[in-house]
């Protein structure tokens, strides 16, 4: 059996690869232009697909539209029924009114992320591909039964409203009404910071690390907030109260969290300073999206230790489904907390690979910053092939070209920023 995968994330590939694998020959491409370039080639050599996995959110042309021209093509050549090759639409988000318009489109089958391979198994058996080779009792398939179970009772949960959101102290929404006045002044500022201890001593440290270091030391809050201005200041005092929800009582969540925790920061570093590079007014502003682009990450394995306290972790199959979700999953927290729709659409997006030319700047920034920090050893996932430590593929990297940024100088700012991200992390 021939079969098509079209998915824009690398990882979601590998993971549909992986399971279909056992069903026949996979052929995966990251976008929609070259999967109808290959059903063409098929249907013209006359060795069409005989399936095709279309991951519904891509851009430029997303899966919907994918099935419309490929359910078109069909009709001009008179294919009948039996003829047409079957169609399965992927996508993170359970959302009835697309389902119902892919299956008025012509798909055949509906998988939500994580994709399960007993689920899929399902889907091909029901479409008439009979059994896999895989042995239907097997210890593999119980366990992703398992794990996906895991995750469909956390996004139950989670839709039902069932999870607990974390609340920002009320220090984050006193500077946020501050700066929103007319004339907010740093004196202000220090007023509302100086009633929290904890903040006020870690402003000053980070006022005095290697990422925002002046000539001389800052010696008191006062001196740290003038170097740090209210922008910055804003965006520190909100990771700090972020790094908080990154800590667990569970020893082996803990250690991921501290990992995920180094990832984020690592990115935060890296988008600073590339806005930074690029004269982008909102330095500080992209900082703070680094540290929460992958909170859908933190909260997913903070809901699966509240769930299932004996969890260890050690599964990459979880950590995979985990990273499969944790886009559509942190947009919907982002918005529950009330972020712009600017952090918002970087939770949802950062790991797209292919933007618009009109692509939003701070996207695009953080996309390449998640990329260094991967690179430069703050990766989170265990599960990935690659090792870390490595920035193979940089010259390729659609953010970065569309950044204008060439590798010398990227490589530049990774030689930079790694001391950074070491020396101040201390300070948060
Ligand atoms: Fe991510
Ligand atoms: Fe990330």
């Amino acid at each position: 059996m021939k079969i098509l995968i079209v998915d824009d994330e690398k990882i979601s590939r590998r993971i549909l690869v992986k399971k279909l694998g056992a069903a026949g020959d996979c052929v995966d491409v990251d976008n929609s232009k070259k999967a109808l370039e290959l059903f063409n080639k098929g249907v013209e050599a006359k060795k069409p697909f005989d399936l095709i996995s279309l991951d519904v959110s891509m851009p430029k042309m997303d899966g919907r539209q994918v099935l419309r021209a490929i359910r078109k093509k069909e009709k001009e050549l008179k294919l009948d029924k039996k003829n047409r090759v079957k169609i399965i639409m992927v996508t993170a988000r359970m959302n009835m009114s697309t389902i119902k318009e892919c299956i008025k489109l012509g798909c055949n089958g509906y998988l939500s992320k994580p994709v399960s391979k007993y689920q899929l198994m399902e889907n091909l058996e029901r479409m008439g591909f009979g059994k896999s080779k895989d042995d239907k009792n097997s210890d593999s398939k119980k366990n992703h039964g398992t794990k996906s179970q895991i995750m469909a009772q956390i996004i139950n949960s989670f839709y039902k409203g069932k999870i607990k959101l974390p609340i920002l102290p009320r220090i984050v929404n006193e500077v946020q009404e501050l700066m929103k006045g007319d004339d907010p002044s740093i004196e202000d500022l220090g007023r509302i910071v100086n009633k929290d201890i904890l903040i006020t001593s870690k402003l000053i440290s980070i006022a005095n690390s290697s990422l925002y270091k002046g000539v001389d030391k800052a010696k008191d809050l006062n001196a740290a907030l003038l170097r740090l201005g209210m922008k910055a200041t804003y965006g520190l005092i909100s990771t700090l109260v972020t790094k908080e929800l990154f800590k667990s009582d569970n020893k082996a969540l803990n250690n991921l969290m501290e990992k995920l925790w180094m990832h984020s920061f690592a990115c935060a570093c890296f988008g600073k300073r590339i806005a930074e590079e690029l004269k982008n007014k909102n330095a500080e502003t992209i900082f703070l999206m680094g540290i929460v682009h992958d909170i859908g990450k933190m909260l997913l394995l903070k809901a699966i230790s509240d769930m299932k306290p004996e969890e260890t972790f050690e599964d990459g199959e979880l950590l995979l489904a985990i990273h499969e979700i944790h886009t559509t999953f942190g947009a919907v927290v982002l918005k529950k907390m009330k972020f712009s729709q600017e952090f918002i659409k970087i939770s949802e997006f950062h790991h797209w690979n292919d933007f618009s030319k009109d692509e939003n700047q701070a996207l695009l920034i953080i996309h390449l910053a998640d990329f260094l920090a991967d690179g430069s050893g703050y990766d989170f996932s265990d599960f990935k092939e690659e090792e870390s430590n490595d920035l193979e593929g940089l010259e390729n990297l659609e953010s970065l070209k569309q950044l204008g940024i060439n590798k010398d100088k990227a490589m530049k700012i990774v030689k930079e920023i790694k001391p950074v991200i070491q020396n101040s992390a201390k300070a948060f």
